[in-house]
């Protein structure tokens, strides 16, 4: 979860290693910490708090050198302070290591190397790598053979960068679960956990594997194994630009990337709608599509928002393919020994795609025998890699911890695929061109529900002080709720719990009284008679109604507080317009009541930890 930066060229490492550090710090806020190779020395400067602290922090600091390593902590072990911040260094201050991951068996390294009489001045698992591989240093040629000897001991996972005084014109970094991507540029080459970071400086790029090291000089980079062997890779042209990772104007990313839900729904589907033939084309996955049509099982699997995409996408598909679909989330099951048969195909659903519970998913559906699909938005992330086919969100890139457009390109894109998939079953061409014809109108709906915006500040305004919120939805809105529910807990701190509609006599009802804030996705469907007896058994307990409802439905006003006017869609794709007041919702109060929106405390944009 943390993020990670490397330079080695002409210029000066610092500004930036600290740019690098703005980009990623999504990835992990807590502390940060830089180390330059000026001269025979390796400087360290490292302190909790945010990147700003420390780029004011090294600004009347002499830190010239143009080898460097630069590092955003999501702590796991250890406390967030200056001293558990990365880099961390050996006995003699001669080499630092940047880390993102776990090292497992660092106690049992420790008790080791303590015992060979390293010093250790830290509570990180981390440190261990510092001393690991001076230990082999002493001993080894090379920084690269020492590093490569330490990580053939260390059981867990790292992205990890290192920079050592003694070959000051090297730097040497290796992944195992953790992402790394190198940028090439000319004469100069840039490590990072992700690509964003390299946006501004190089379009080309090579992902490391898992157990491979670069060794990088000004004059080239060199891929091995850990095993000293030689890898040929892939150099990759980066797609994206500048402006789409900056704010573009907006106070915040995650209001800017709400904002640009139309665009990036149509993004997610351009060039896949086939109107005359009212199907889709998914290229990613065409080879593969008897797999998932002759499937007697489809597993999804997720985490968090993704999991809630993948709600939705077991009533898609069981509506329109009418597959069995089971939704289970990817911690569970990596660690459950889930039946698994020939006959299930597995979909992993990850913004990111380096979620390490999904990639667990990912890795132990593969080792039961199934066919594993992707649904990801980062491309050429490790679960877009590893799986056997996939289908990308092309939805740009997501700084906000709280996602939200990665959200709706997800239901989008799992609506293309049941779309796909029911027309070579049952739904016939008329059926299909009205699908197709809906979700083109997709983006001009979402435009709309986002004209929600000053009313929902408004009822931000009355409700921002509340302790709980309940979110309550049936069908397809169902999901909706619980996403409404997790995007205002992840960014307000208000503790908030989406339920099935009708569950709520079955418990939650006894929380109502007139301090607790209902809100019902409302919207017109085959249930809306039934939601609107959920909402006079609120009212009738005295409890603050806000609907999410269809427009023209007059009638709703009668029975609640507040309603938010959404336009009509066919129940299929209420979620992805409904969803838009409710993150527009989280993200009004989390501003009011002057939270952190884009990096929530404790949160970290990509869980790279298990
Ligand atoms: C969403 O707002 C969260 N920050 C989080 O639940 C997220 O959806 C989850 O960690 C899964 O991430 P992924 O989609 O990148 O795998």
């Amino acid at each position: 979860m943390c993020g990670i930066v490397g330079y080695i060229g002409t210029r000066e490492a610092v500004p930036i290693l600290l740019d690098g550090l703005r980009r990623l710090e999504y990835r992990g806020y807590d502390s940060a910490g830089l180390a330059i190779v000026a001269g025979d020395r390796v400087l360290v400067e490292k302190k909790a708090g945010k990147i700003a602290d420390l780029a004011s922090y090294v600004a009347d600091r002499d830190l010239r050198g143009s080898v460097g390593i630069g590092h955003t902590r999501w702590a796991t072990h250890g406390e967030p302070n200056d001293l558990n911040a990365h880099p961390h260094v050996d006995c003699k201050g001669e080499l630092a290591v940047i880390h993102n991951g776990i090292v497992e068996n660092y106690a049992a390294l420790k008790a080791e190397l303590v015992s060979k009489g390293h010093r250790f001045t830290t509570e990180t698992d981390t440190e261990v790598l510092a001393h690991l591989i001076e230990e082999h240093y002493q001993n080894n040629g090379s920084l690269e053979q020492a590093l490569r000897a330490a990580l053939l001991q260390v059981e867990g996972t790292f992205g990890i960068a290192v920079v050592s005084r003694r070959e000051p014109d090297v730097l040497l970094a290796a992944r195992r679960g953790s992402p790394l991507v190198i940028g090439l540029g000319e004469g100069e080459y840039f490590v990072a956990s992700d690509p964003t970071a390299l946006v501004p400086y190089t379009r080309d790029v090579t992902y490391l594997d898992d157990d491979e090291v670069a060794v990088i000089r000004r004059d080239g980079v060199l891929i091995k194994t850990l095993r000293d062997e030689q890898v040929e890779k892939k150099v990759e042209r980066l797609a994206f630009d500048l402006e789409r990772i900056e704010k573009g104007g907006y106070e915040h990313y995650m209001l800017k990337e709400i904002m640009e839900q139309p665009q990036t729904i149509r993004d997610s589907m351009r060039g896949r709608l086939l109107p005359e033939e009212g199907t889709a084309k998914l290229g990613g996955i065409q080879h593969e599509i008897p797999s998932l049509l002759y499937a007697r099982r489809i597993l999804l699997t997720a985490c968090g928002t993704s999991w809630h995409a993948a709600l939705i996408g077991e009533y898609l598909i069981e509506e329109f393919v009418r597959t069995p679909v089971e939704v289970e989330y990817a911690s569970e099951f990596r660690y459950r020994d889930p039946v698994i048969d020939r006959d299930t195909v597995v979909i992993v659903i990850s913004q990111s795609g380096e979620t390490a519970d999904t990639l667990a998913a990912v890795r132990e559906a593969k080792r039961k025998g199934a066919k594993v699909f992707g649904i990801c938005n980062v491309v050429g992330s490790s679960i877009a890699r590893e799986t056997d086919a996939g289908i990308y969100l092309h939805a740009g890139p997501e700084i906000g911890v709280a996602s939200t457009k990665a959200f709706t390109s997800q239901v989008t894109v799992l609506t293309l695929l049941t779309l796909l998939l029911g027309r070579m079953r049952s739904l016939s061409a008329a059926q299909g061109r009205q699908m197709v014809a809906e979700l083109q109108a997709l983006p001009g709906k979402v435009e709309a529900a986002l004209q929600t915006s000053d009313a929902v500040r408004e009822i931000a305004q009355q409700y921002k002080d509340a302790h709980n919120f309940l979110y309550l939805g049936r069908g397809y809105n169902f999901p909706v709720a619980l996403e409404g529910a997790l995007k205002l807990k992840e960014i307000s701190y208000i503790h908030a719990e989406g339920y099935p509609a009708a569950e709520m006599k079955h418990g939650p009802i006894a929380l109502i009284d007139e301090n607790m804030p209902v809100v019902f996705i409302a919207t017109r469907d085959a249930t809306y008679d039934k939601i609107l007896s959920n909402i006079q058994e609120v009212k009738a307990r005295r409890g603050r109604v806000i609907a999410v409802a269809t427009e023209g439905d007059t009638e709703i006003q009668r029975y609640v507080d507040h309603v938010l006017y959404v336009p009509e869609t066919p129940p299929y794709l209420n979620p992805i317009v409904s969803i838009v007041p409710l993150q527009l919702l989280a993200y009004h109060i989390a501003v009011l009541r002057g939270c952190n929106v884009d990096q929530p405390r404790n949160l970290a944009k990509s869980v790279t930890v298990e």
